[in-house]
């Protein structure tokens, strides 16, 4: 049995309620469940900061210390040139090209990658994205794989979210319908946890650390601030996928 804690939506902004509250998430995974001892992978899966600033890189690099193998992908409010100045600063590609990672454990091929598209809220993953995804996949052998990124690609009830979602996930259907090993697409974004389909396979949004957004009957406010922060448990035995949440008071 694999675990893969995922954590969302951070957005690191210099303030000290926020840094707190993502400090709780972070001591609730290393103190109450083990860290590295129980959980196999730790994935933030975008919005890491606020602005994209390499102040709140700094930050988020300072705080986000965990001791578990950990996978983190860009959202829409993050900055791929800023982040890779920061957290990868011997990576000579184009400071704007996607930001992609794998992880590849006993059993398990996790691909973490960039949907953001600069200077935009709603989100893509690129054809050369998807090539390096299934290189990746023919490269890793008889292996269950788990696909992250930051935007679900489909619609999920809130209007806001839902226009700024991935606009065009036809290439993306395409290529997890190719790959028969993939046993879930699992996202950020939204900031509330949720279960769909698609493509045939079962897509997870991970609660947001930072907040949770509203559904349309839960208030006018963007911002649902009754909700405290949020842990999705991915665990994976052979291809099956089941997925549990946390939250962090
Ligand atoms: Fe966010
Ligand atoms: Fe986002």
């Amino acid at each position: 049995m694999l675990v893969v804690a995922q954590i969302s939506d951070l957005h690191f902004c210099g303030d000290s309620d926020r840094r707190n509250r993502i400090a709780g998430v972070l001591d609730y995974l290393r103190d109450r469940c083990g860290g590295a001892a129980n959980i196999d992978a730790l994935l933030v899966s975008g919005d890491l900061t606020d602005e994209g600033s390499v102040d709140q890189y700094r930050e988020a690099a300072n705080t986000l210390v965990t001791g578990i193998r950990t996978l983190t992908l860009l959202g829409n409010h993050d900055d791929r040139a800023a982040y890779r100045s920061v957290s990868r600063p011997d990576d000579d590609s184009d400071a704007y090209a996607p930001i992609n990672t794998a992880l590849l454990l006993d059993g398990l091929l996790i691909l973490a990658l960039d949907s953001s598209i600069p200077g935009r809220n709603d989100g893509a993953l690129s054809e050369a994205t998807l090539a390096w995804a299934s290189d990746r996949i023919a490269a890793a052998g008889d292996v269950g794989v788990l696909v992250a990124f930051h935007h679900p690609p489909t619609a999920v009830g809130m209007p806001f979210m839902d226009s700024i979602a991935q606009t065009d996930p036809a290439g993306l259907e395409a290529f997890v319908r190719s790959h028969s090993q993939i046993i879930g697409l699992v996202c950020g974004h939204i900031h509330s946890p949720s279960a769909g389909v698609f493509a045939g396979v079962p897509v997870m949004t991970a609660p947001g650390v930072s907040s949770t957004l509203n559904l349309p009957f839960e208030g006018d406010d963007v911002v649902n601030d009754t909700q405290p922060a949020g842990i999705a448990f991915h665990i994976i035995e052979g291809r099956r996928l089941t997925t549990h949440f946390r939250v962090v008071h």
